[in-house]
């Protein structure tokens, strides 16, 4: 019959089997081998996200979660259901929780230096994701990974420059204020249509990036301005569709009565531009998952990245929208 160890002795035992233990798991494991991942630390990031105002949202929440799965990290997503002291709080608690790194998609751009600066001290690198933020010092965040909210601005004011026909009254509906899209996509528009002075905005208002507040900032410009509104000018899709409905419910014919000039190019926004109803939608890709966690890896394995670096993103109007249809994914 087997005899068991006396009690005494277990405590001796269970030291040796972390002995061993220990000697196993110093062991490099060889290159390319199956026990290599399980090596690994497992990396746990807290996203910081800025609510739910639509689809382009949705999509690069699904792109951050579907990515971190495929990686084995460990993603812990706060929703700052649009509200800057959500976010900040959100920041201090993945602080408290010792995450590895944060990335935050800021709602506005202000406001950010004392959080920033908690993790700046507790060593948790920081990647700001998408729009900017606005730092008295540069170095309370790592990188910038998103697209270029001005240079988007500026190729929708070039297509109008090229395909606007004689149109030039323009209402602009806006995203959330204080956010560095808005910023970015009114300020430069405004800018490069100074080259072009046939153009006039003669209203702007917000419709916080949502499709039903477009709809409805839309119907009271038509109130105000009537037959006098020319081209919609909007920083993003869902709004440019909540605008397209209003436009419609008024009697008229969005895409040829009134020229849609839009951002973001999603699903919606190119099946719209091939039924007519939408003009041309400058892309803001929002499936930048792998890049935001390519760059967090760097910064924990030590490796250098770039400050800022921006996504590529094209146009789409009636030359090319039909054909991209059927491989867009958001
Ligand atoms: O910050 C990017 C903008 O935020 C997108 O253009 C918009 O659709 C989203 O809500």
């Amino acid at each position: 019959m087997k005899k068991s160890p006396s009690p005494l002795l277990l405590p001796l035992l269970a030291a040796a089997l972390m002995l061993v233990g220990c000697g196993q798991k110093s062991e490099a494991p060889a290159s390319g081998s199956a026990a290599a991942p399980a090596d690994k630390k497992k990396l746990t990031v807290g996203l910081v996200q800025t609510g739910a105002e639509g689809a382009w949202r949705t999509a690069n929440s699904n792109s951050m979660r579907d990515e971190a799965a495929k990686r084995g990290i460990t993603l812990k997503l706060s929703d700052g259901q649009s509200k800057q002291e959500n976010q900040l709080a959100a920041v201090r608690s993945f602080i408290a929780q010792g995450v590895d790194a944060i990335v935050i998609a800021p709602i506005v751009e202000t406001g950010w230096d004392p959080v920033l600066t908690d993790a700046k001290k507790a060593k948790i690198p920081v990647v700001i994701m998408d729009r900017m933020v606005k730092v008295a010092d540069q170095s309370l965040y790592v990188a910038f990974v998103g697209s270029d909210f001005a240079a988007e601005g500026r190729m929708a004011a070039d297509w109008l420059a090229k395909n606007a026909g004689g149109r030039t009254k323009i209402v602009e509906l806006q995203g959330e204020p204080g956010s560095s899209a808005a910023n970015d996509r009114q300020t430069a528009f405004a800018a490069a249509l100074k080259d072009h002075p046939e153009f006039k905005i003669i209203d702007s208002q917000t419709g916080n990036f949502r499709q039903a507040e477009g709809k409805q900032v839309m119907e009271s410009l038509l109130k105000k301005h009537g037959k006098e509104i020319q081209i919609v000018y909007s920083h993003n899709d869902d709004m440019a569709l909540g605008a397209i409905q209003a436009i419609e419910e008024a009697g008229f014919k969005p895409g040829k009565d009134i020229l849609i000039v839009s951002v973001d190019a999603i699903e919606a926004a190119l099946k719209a531009i091939v039924a007519g109803k939408m003009n041309v939608s400058v892309e803001c890709n929002p499936l930048f998952g792998p890049k935001i966690y390519d760059t967090v890896e760097k910064i924990l394995k030590g490796e250098s990245v770039p400050k800022s670096s921006a996504n590529k993103d094209q146009v789409f109007d009636a030359t090319n929208a039909a054909a991209a249809l059927p491989t867009r994914k958001y």
